[in-house]
């Protein structure tokens, strides 16, 4: 008999959640101004927020906090950690940072100026605002495929080589500072980049002088993905592959708390040494000193180590099969998800879910909504509220797709979470011509809104 797969790993620690009624439920999202970023985590029985940060360390890595070394100048964790980023993707300068934002920020400081346009595969909600609060434009180029929730397309997060061309010809080099290439594509369903596009995308980024950068939260997940998807790679090490992968990158930009698997955290990799002296300097003014630049000495040696780990295959099979997991449960009841199910989350297509609510009223933040009071499951809308308004015209943006993500954080849930997670959006899914109406805006941020967003029920009509 052909044995199951199961968890390459096995418990040492746990935390207690607690359930709660659905009245209470109902209360606190009143209070909380139907903002899921405002609630408790003890109001939240599976927090599916984000996989950002949330992961669960290993012994090593617990191991590795208690020999940290907390040298403001030098520190010999910082070294450890120079040497396991070298060695995994080749980059012979780096600094690390406080999260991932704060390596774009350090990195855009130096080549983002006003009127400039970054081209990329759907950037995600940071690296976009951080492009737009330079006045500069993020321009996605992924392709068609990536917006249609039922193509099982593998490698849904590449870039379209035609419009990137396009962009790249519609400017001159000066204005267009480098290509950002996001592995896995979190806006999209967590989809994978190939190696084949990663290698038509350096193709054009030489052809017309502009860098290519990688936003790599999750680029062991990618590796997977290529591991598993493209035939070239099939007998190869997801080392080896990720060697591969940033062989074409002129730099990085991570948020460790996700493939680094730690709780914060964040790195720029960097080949070129005049840009990495320039962007010491703004590590220095935003972050801290180059060797420990926002994170303590222990938390770099845990990243070190996380590092190593996230790239074993064992590992990736665990994390992403659990995700994919829940993705079966619901796509075999008919639930409209995001096709082929991605690295990190379950990606529900909210309008195929809700179609009769409006567009108007945040069909994905409604949904996100019911399935909290639902379950206690906490997931995160991707859709108008995080599209945020046109910076220019001040209009809400309405992207081709609303999705609620649901996110799996690593090492944490176990496969009967997934049972009831899946249960709960069933019983939503049965009752969904019941939900009537949607939410409208009472109070929110100029960017970014959808973390601070204030919400007010729309009555129905009857
Ligand atoms: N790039 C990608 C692809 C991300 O998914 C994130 C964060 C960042 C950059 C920014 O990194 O949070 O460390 O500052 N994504 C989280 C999420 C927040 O929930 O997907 P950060």
């Amino acid at each position: 008999m052909l044995l199951p797969n199961c968890e390459s790993y096995k418990i040492k620690m746990i935390e207690p959640i607690y359930q709660s009624t659905k009245e209470q439920r109902l209360q606190w999202l009143r209070d909380a101004k139907y903002n899921l970023f405002n609630l408790r985590s003890e109001q939240v029985f599976i927090d599916l927020l984000t996989d950002s940060g949330t992961g669960a360390m290993s012994d090593r890595q617990w191991a590795e906090l208690m020999s940290g070394d907390e040298s403001y100048a030098g520190s010999r964790s910082y070294y450890k950690l120079k040497d396991t980023i070298k060695d995994i993707f080749g980059f012979e300068y780096f600094l690390p940072t406080h999260q991932g934002r704060a390596a774009e920020n350090v990195l855009f400081s130096c080549l983002v100026k006003a009127g400039d346009k970054v081209p990329g595969n759907a950037h995600f909600d940071t690296t976009k605002g951080h492009i737009e609060f330079r006045k500069a434009t993020a321009i996605d180029c992924t392709i068609d495929e990536a917006s249609d929730s039922t193509s099982v397309h593998p490698f849904k997060g590449n870039i379209d080589l035609i419009k990137l061309e396009q962009v790249l010809k519609s400017d001159s080099p000066e204005n267009i500072p480098f290509i950002m290439l996001t592995i896995t594509c979190n806006t999209f369903g967590g989809q994978p980049v190939s190696i084949e596009n990663i290698r038509g995308v350096h193709k054009l980024s030489r052809k017309y002088g502009i860098p290519l950068f990688f936003d790599s939260a999750r680029f062991a997940e990618n590796a997977w993905f290529i591991h598993e998807r493209e035939e070239e790679f099939r007998g190869k090490s997801i080392p080896e592959i990720v060697k591969e992968m940033y062989r074409y990158a002129d730099g990085m930009t991570m948020s460790s708390k996700k493939d680094g698997i730690v709780n914060i955290g964040g790195f720029i990799g960097l080949r070129d040494e005049k840009l990495y002296k320039l962007a010491s300097t703004f590590n220095i003014m935003f972050e801290g000193f180059n060797t420990y630049g926002g994170m303590a000495g222990r938390d770099m040696a845990a990243l070190a180590q996380g590092l190593k780990e996230v790239i074993d295959k064992d590992y990736l099979d665990t994390r992403i099969r659990q995700v994919h997991y829940l993705g079966s449960l619901l796509t075999d009841e008919g639930i409209p998800v995001q096709q082929p199910i991605g690295g990190h989350a379950v990606f529900i297509d909210a309008l195929k879910f809700l179609p009769h609510i409006k567009r108007e009223e945040f069909v994905a933040q409604t949904l996100a909504l019911e399935i909290y009071l639902e379950a206690g499951i906490r997931g995160v809308e991707i859709g108008a509220l995080m599209a945020d308004r046109d910076p220019v015209s001040r209009e809400n943006r309405f992207p081709q797709m609303e999705m609620v993500r649901l996110a799996i954080p690593r090492r944490v849930y176990t496969n009967s979470h997934m049972d009831y997670i899946a249960a709960a959006i069933k019983n939503v899914y049965k009752r969904r011509e019941s939900i009537r109406s949607g939410y409208r805006i009472l109070n929110e941020a100029p960017i970014l809104r959808h973390f601070t967003i204030e919400l007010e029920k729309i009555p129905v009509i009857k």
